[in-house]
């Protein structure tokens, strides 16, 4: 990777490796900018003040509103900002899911999910008396067209499956899952927190109904995520959170919602965030994603490679779609190979990664989880190696 690229980057150091990019993105300096100048210059409220600072920061907030919605190819007004994909789906599944299902409707999930796409449709099913349907995974752990088919009936009512497996980094075919989900006029609502940083999402050519991402995923700020939804479901959807800002008249008796997205967006929003978030899409778009995503995909390879030389290792996913390589070393609790890592100044993940189900369909309590992306290097990826040969040697000269 380039230095221009590199020094972007003001977290990068020689001595700390940064693969956990799957947990949260760095963060480029012109991200950081933005942020710093609306705190420093800025530091207006949006839509309420007649002043400078309030009307220039409401300007830039529906900016990014916008750059948003062309970088999914959405309209503006189906783009709602939330505090994250987990903000964002619950959204959904109280707003849509909690007033329209009722016991023997279905809903299907997949192993696959994350805590944030699963556990909102578990708490729905339970509210609601509707059923949970698990998609079978194949031995891979990949959702198939066939499994899904067979899962797919005229009960279905929501389909809730991540476009990227966060631990296994699977790509799902979406297009093809939203056609069969519409077909039996059901909804689908697309987990997109690990697709959206690696391959273009065109919310038209894939037809869904509703998507949900991170800002800090996509090398933007914490605390700020993106719920798309199509205009004619937001339209009738009914608020989450009521209070300032989002409401038309309020009396006593009734009160009126503003239109979507403002319904949706009660109280003070992530303001700095919004901001910081459009200077991440424009970085995302200049390096161009199918470069990000090459790159990426050679440093997996590579990263794959070397790591199936070494003895003493299970990969769960040698056939990943995106840099998330999940591994253990055999015989060594994920939690204790962590810290051997994280000693050698290499951040990885160690755990569930939020994804339960996944580990138990793996027939593992828990993983390592390495991800790369377009600012790691070949040379990280030696170290790493190093280190790993390093840590089996350690581990088993003290017992396990
Ligand atoms: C696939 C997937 N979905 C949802 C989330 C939750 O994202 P957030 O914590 O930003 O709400 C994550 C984050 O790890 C994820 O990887």
């Amino acid at each position: 990777m380039n230095k221009k690229i590199i020094s972007d980057f003001p977290q990068i150091k020689n001595d700390y490796i940064y693969f956990d990019t799957a947990a949260t993105s760095l963060k480029p300096k012109a991200v950081i900018e933005a942020v710093n100048m609306y705190n420093e210059i800025l530091s207006a409220n949006i839509h309420r003040g007649m002043y400078f600072n309030s009307v220039k920061t409401t300007e830039l907030y529906e900016e990014a509103r916008s750059v948003v919605a062309k970088f999914i190819n959405a309209k503006e007004d189906e783009i709602v900002f939330t505090r994250g994909t987990t903000s964002s789906i619950n959204l959904v599944a109280y707003s849509y899911g909690l007033v329209n299902l009722k016991p023997g409707d279905e809903i299907i999930v997949s192993e696959q999910e994350h805590h944030s796409q699963f556990l909102p449709w578990q708490n729905v099913a339970k509210k609601t008396g509707a059923k949970l349907r698990f998609v079978e995974l194949n031995s891979e752990g990949k959702i198939t067209i066939e499994m899904f088919k067979k899962v797919l009936n005229d009960k279905t009512k929501v389909v809730a499956l991540n476009y990227v497996s966060n631990v296994l980094g699977y790509i799902n075919d979406i297009k093809e899952i939203a056609q069969l989900t519409h077909q039996k006029n059901a909804i689908i609502v697309v987990d997109a927190a690990q697709a959206i940083q690696h391959i273009k999402v065109d919310v038209v050519d894939l037809d869904v109904d509703f998507l949900a991402f991170s800002g800090h995923k996509m090398l933007g700020p914490t605390g700020v995520g993106i719920l798309y939804g199509k205009s004619r479901h937001l339209d009738i959807l009914e608020p989450m959170e009521f209070g300032g800002d989002m409401n038309e008249d309020v009396e006593k008796t009734e009160s009126t919602w503003k239109k979507s997205p403002l319904k949706f967006e009660a109280g003070t929003m992530p303001i700095a965030e919004v901001i910081g978030l459009k200077e991440a899409i424009t970085y995302l778009e200049n390096l161009g994603l199918e470069n990000i995503h090459s790159y990426s995909m050679n440093l997996y390879q590579y990263l794959q490679n070397e790591i199936s030389k070494i003895e003493g290792i299970t990969v769960y996913n040698p056939n990943s779609d995106t840099g998330i390589l999940t591994y253990n070393i055999d015989s060594v609790p994920a939690h204790d190979a962590i810290t051997y890592y994280a000693e050698k100044n290499i951040a990885l993940r160690s755990g569930q990664h939020c994804a339960k189900l996944i580990h138990d369909f793996l027939n593992i309590h828990s993983s390592l989880r390495v991800t790369v992306y377009f600012y790691n290097t070949k040379e990280e990826i030696d170290r790493f190696i190093e280190v790993t040969k390093e840590a089996i040697k350690y581990f088993k000269s003290v017992g396990f």
